[in-house]
């Protein structure tokens, strides 16, 4: 029998690589697209031609329970999220709704769906449901590397959220005996990451440098420590952990950190040009309060679901690097309309 997956956040860019991984592994793909006219639906359309699309909002109860209705999912991912850090500060209110009330609204219109009603059922045969959690939750790490058992201590409107999220998921496994899981990912990135993170505001500004569309590079922090993975190689976890025999939570990294300033240094690097020429420090990009440093200790993923990165932090810069090269010199730019500095 084909297996049915419902994955929220298609036009993100975990949501095009996990659709392309599932529809590898032969499953029918579904993606929730919202917005009366959204204008990356085309771009999935593209993208993936192969994924049928349902319409339906985090922010509205009904479009999620008619969703699951229509779809009939074996699998559904909760990837639909806002994402982005800075912005939770700016839209503190609206980050609760989507990334952590949202969470809530996908597991209940599961639960109403599969017509659980009491406690604790068998996980045989219902849907099942993974989190998109984030090692922002860490935030102020109280120890170094992050496991599934490290405390958290979030750092943000965003990172609060996905606590949130990422506790009720849990509480859903334990009350109703749902097969609900929590992926607790480290940052990802790839040549679709989108343009206001930092992985791809460093590719894209090396690119137009080198191209000479631009002479310098603004950014924040540049001490700021992440456990920078490859997308591709994330969203393989995420399924193994909704095939695994039980439901548990993960932590995906790839347990090596570097600085921002490391990452500049090897894109400016991999064409050849000096980064302190063209990076500006821009004090008006700090955050209210960050999260200084993280890493993860994957041990829990590589012992039971066999699961290794396979791409390396320099392999992802220069393929990162390469591809907005390829990108601009065709004469596109992903980032003409972004309100982020
Ligand atoms: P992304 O590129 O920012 O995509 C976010 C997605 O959420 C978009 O498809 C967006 O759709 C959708 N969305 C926003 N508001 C929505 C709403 N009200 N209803 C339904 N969908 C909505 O994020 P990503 O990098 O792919 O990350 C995927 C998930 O993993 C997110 O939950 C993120 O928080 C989490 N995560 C990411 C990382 C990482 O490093 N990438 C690490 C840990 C956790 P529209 O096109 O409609 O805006
Ligand atoms: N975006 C951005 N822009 N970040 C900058 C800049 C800049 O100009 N300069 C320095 N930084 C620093 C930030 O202060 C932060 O410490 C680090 O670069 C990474 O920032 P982002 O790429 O925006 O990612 P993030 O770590 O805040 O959040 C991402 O990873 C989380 C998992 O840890 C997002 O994908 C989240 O959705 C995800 O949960």
């Amino acid at each position: 029998m084909t297996r049915r997956a419902l994955l929220t956040g298609i036009t993100g860019q975990d949501g095009s690589y996990l659709a392309e991984h599932l529809l590898s592994e032969g499953y029918e793909v579904w993606g929730l697209v919202r917005g009366q006219a959204n204008p990356r639906v085309p771009r999935v359309r593209r993208l993936l031609q192969d994924v049928r699309l349902v319409r339906g909002d985090l922010l509205d109860q009904g479009s999620l329970i008619s969703a699951v209705e229509k779809v009939q999912p074996d699998e559904v991912y909760n990837l639909g999220a806002i994402s982005f850090v800075p912005m939770s500060w700016e839209q503190a209110e609206l980050t609760a709704e989507v990334t952590g009330m949202g969470v809530l609204r996908m597991l209940e219109a599961i639960r109403v769906c599969s017509g659980i009603t009491g406690s604790r059922g068998s996980a045989d045969g219902q849907i099942r449901f993974y989190q998109a959690s984030s090692s922002e939750m860490f935030g102020q790490v109280r120890e170094t590397p992050q496991t599934e058992r490290t405390p958290f201590h979030p750092r943000s409107p965003y990172g609060v959220a996905k606590a949130y999220g990422h506790f009720l998921t849990q509480n859903y496994r334990e009350s109703y005996g749902m097969f609900a899981v929590s992926g607790i990912l480290f940052n990802h990135e790839s040549p679709r990451r989108g343009a206001e993170f930092v992985t791809r505001k460093v590719s894209l500004g090396v690119a137009r440098i080198k191209l000479g569309m631009a002479t310098e590079l603004r950014l924040g922090n540049l001490e700021a420590r992440r456990d920078w993975g490859y997308a591709g190689d994330f969203v393989r976890a995420m399924h193994m952990m909704m095939t695994a025999e039980t439901p548990e939570d993960y932590v995906i990294g790839t347990g090596r950190t570097h600085s921002v300033r490391e990452l500049v240094e090897a894109a400016f690097g991999a064409v050849g040009l000096d980064w302190e020429r063209y990076v500006v420090h821009d004090r008006s990009l700090h955050r209210p309060a960050e999260v200084d440093l993280l890493c993860a200790d994957p041990k829990k993923a590589r012992t039971q679901l066999g699961w290794e990165p396979t791409v390396s932090f320099e392999e992802l810069v220069a393929m990162m690097v390469e591809a907005d090269l390829r990108l601009l010199s065709d004469g596109e730019d992903p980032d003409q309309y972004s309100p982020w500095p």
